[in-house]
């Protein structure tokens, strides 16, 4: 969603604001802007559409100065236009805003203000943070952020600059991520390292509401009374390529090929002896064994995962497990109990929906473990205990290596879960484990051969819906592969269990409709076939995903795309490449941005 960056120091503030702006883009955006201060007057330059298009309108001249802030905005209040587009400024032009999240009380603010005399320009509930801070503002930056700060209800990030201030930015949060650090030239500030990585990999994560201020000479922190505060560093270690495309067309493709190394890297130390490890986990196996019931909570890909889990959890523990979209868990009223463990998955680990129910569920009382790809992010901070994903930094708006490390990491959970239940003796944990690394190796051979994948995306011509089917563990995995399939190709993908087919979406095929399957599991392969024979005479065009020798397939399917054999439970580990190499060929032929699709963000921080 949308994102903010500043620099204050030495260098010229504009190449360094797009840099990080353009960094920011994977995170879905509509419109961008800069504001730079030149000695004199805060100059701002604004755009709808892509970063580029910012470029091209700032000539030569435009924006010179060495402070200044910049932001991608995904339009919530107020529809995409340059008007709308960040930064805000204040009537007198003197003070500039950038802010990420939503101030809730903004209308009550904007008819105060306006009553003061103040004049907007936007219809975004942003630019009440300009004109408030112009109210208040007696000389002192801070100051006047720290008041505005109080009178604001909502989620925000937020970085201000003031002409009569020069060199300065003041920035605060509430529920919305800001790091800050500094290099030789400087002080930066964004709503995410991969915007300022390249200038330092020390940063400090802001905690709510405290406050900054950088300057050239470095940058001081305030708690909330304005107390100064020694804040902790936190040094990123990830390898900087992950935001580079290190050859590949796109980071989506990049990052499928990833996919073998996260297994490996999410599985290293967690067999110590003969038991699973998993020391995040805040919770004795004694807790453990008085777990009754489990939620897995998430949003989009991260619920799927959840999906994948609640079979595993329910096979190998016997633990009743409910899953459920996030942003429906907390407007219901589940049932929690103290011998209740609550999962929370999130690969941003700031999805504000996810947030909200693990608020939620440690208020009724639950124990809730996170489950992220973002070190010291929100759902890492709030939650009690927290296993990380080792997928490094995800680019791409289409959620792929992340996904495969979140279904590992709940393997491991359920395997653990099984083995403190005693359901699952020593040797069938220890081999199980093996089963499951093996499937980094399963991966590399599939992403070797991707043949019958460009071949199957051929079937998607000028077809504009498509159905995903199969049965147990294979009909989650095509909700997943659907889910690709429709966010980056733009083509209607429903995935159904395939024995729901002949109880209605069957009346939507016609010659040529693409179903995909995924049928390799055993107990249910017969019945899969059947399902696909059942289209198959309707005119579908069947593109199977099968198992390695599995030559009767080929009777029925159109295109099978083969992988290697693996145990049912592990299946939706490497059924869901093909899937994700299968949405992106469409895309790719179908001329889509693939890494930044349409009205996406990568991390979705409002409600
Ligand atoms: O960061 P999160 O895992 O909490 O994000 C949840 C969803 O927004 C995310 O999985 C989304 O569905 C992806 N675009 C899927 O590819």
């Amino acid at each position: 969603m949308c994102g903010i960056v500043g620099y204050t120091g030495s260098q010229q503030a504009k190449g360094i604001l797009i840099d990080g702006l353009q960094h920011l883009e994977y995170r879905g955006y509509d419109s961008a802007g800069i504001a730079v201060f030149d000695g004199k007057d805060i100059e701002v330059v604004r755009r709808q559409g892509k970063v580029a298009e910012l470029v091209a309108a700032l000539g030569e001249s435009d924006c010179t100065g060495t402070c200044g802030i910049g932001h991608t905005r995904w339009a919530t209040h107020g529809a995409p236009s340059e008007r709308n587009a960040h930064p805000h400024t204040s009537c007198s032009d003197n003070i500039a805003v950038v802010h990420n999240g939503i101030i809730e009380n903004f209308n009550e603010l904007r008819e105060d203000l306006t009553l003061k005399g103040h004049t907007f320009s936007s219809d975004t509930d942003t630019e009440v943070v300009a004109h408030l801070v112009e109210d208040l503002y007696r000389g002192d930056l801070l100051q006047a952020v720290q008041e505005a700060s109080s009178m604001l209800v909502g989620a925000y990030g937020i970085a201000v600059m003031c002409a009569e201030e020069p060199g300065k930015i003041v920035i605060t949060r509430k529920d919305s991520p800001i790091v800050i650090g500094s290099d030789e030239t400087g002080s930066y500030v964004a709503s995410d390292i991969v915007a300022i990585v390249r200038a330092t990999r020390d940063v400090v994560i802001l905690e709510d509401n405290q406050f900054a201020v950088a300057t050239p000479d470095g940058v001081t922190y305030f708690n909330r009374l304005g107390k100064p505060i020694e804040p902790e560093v936190t040094h990123v270690d990830w390898d900087i390529d992950v935001a580079e495309r290190g050859g590949y067309p796109d980071f989506m493709l990049k990052e499928i090929h990833e996919q073998p190394r996260v297994v490996r890297d999410t599985l290293a130390g967690r067999m110590s002896g003969q038991e699973i490890v998993i020391d995040e986990l805040s919770l004795t196996r004694q807790e453990l064994n008085f777990v009754d019931r489990v939620y897995i909570i998430g949003c989009g890909t991260s619920y799927h995962a959840g999906l994948i889990a609640k079979n595993l959890i329910e096979t190998w523990a016997r633990i009743p497990t409910e899953v459920e979209v996030a942003s429906e868990f907390r407007y219901r009223n589940p049932i929690i109990t103290p011998t209740t463990l609550v999962v929370a998955v999130s690969q941003s680990g700031e999805t504000a929906d996810t947030l909200a129910a693990i608020r939620d569920a440690r208020i009724r009382g639950a124990k809730v473990f996170g489950i992220t790809n973002v070190i010291g992010s929100p759902v890492a901070r709030e939650s009690d205990g927290v296993i990380y994903t080792k997928a490094n930094k995800e680019i791409a708006v289409a959620s792929t290596k992340s996904f495969i490390g979140q279904v590992v990491s709940l393997t491991l959970m359920a395997l653990m879960l099984g083995r403190v239940k005693g359901k699952l003796n020593l040797a069938q944990t220890r081999l199980l484990f093996a089963e499951l690394a093996d499937t980094a190796e399963q991966i590399e051979d599939i992403l070797q051969n991707t043949e019958a994948i460009e071949e199957a995306a051929r079937l998607f011509e000028g077809k504009s819906s498509a159905f995903y089917i199969g049965r147990d563990l294979a009909s989650i995995t095509c909700h997943e592969g659907a889910l690709k399939m429709k966010e980056i190709s733009y083509v209607h993908a429903e995935a159904y269990p395939a024995g729901e087919m002949k109880h209605g979406p069957i009346a939507l095929i016609e010659q040529g409709f693409p179903v995909v399957a995924v049928a390799t599991q055993s107990p249910t392969y017969d019945k899969t076939i059947s399902n696909l024979e059942e289209s198959k005479t309707r005119g579908a065009a069947i593109i199977a995903i099968a198992t390695e020798g599995d030559t009767d397939i080929q009777k029925v399917a159109d295109q099978v795309i083969y992988i290697p054999r693996v145990r049912d439970s592990f299946m939706p580990i490497t059924a869901s490449v093909p899937l994700q190499l299968l949405a992106r060929a469409v895309a790719v032929n179908r001329g889509c941005d693939v890494d930044q699709p349409r009205n996406l963000a990568k991390s979705v921080t409002v409600e």
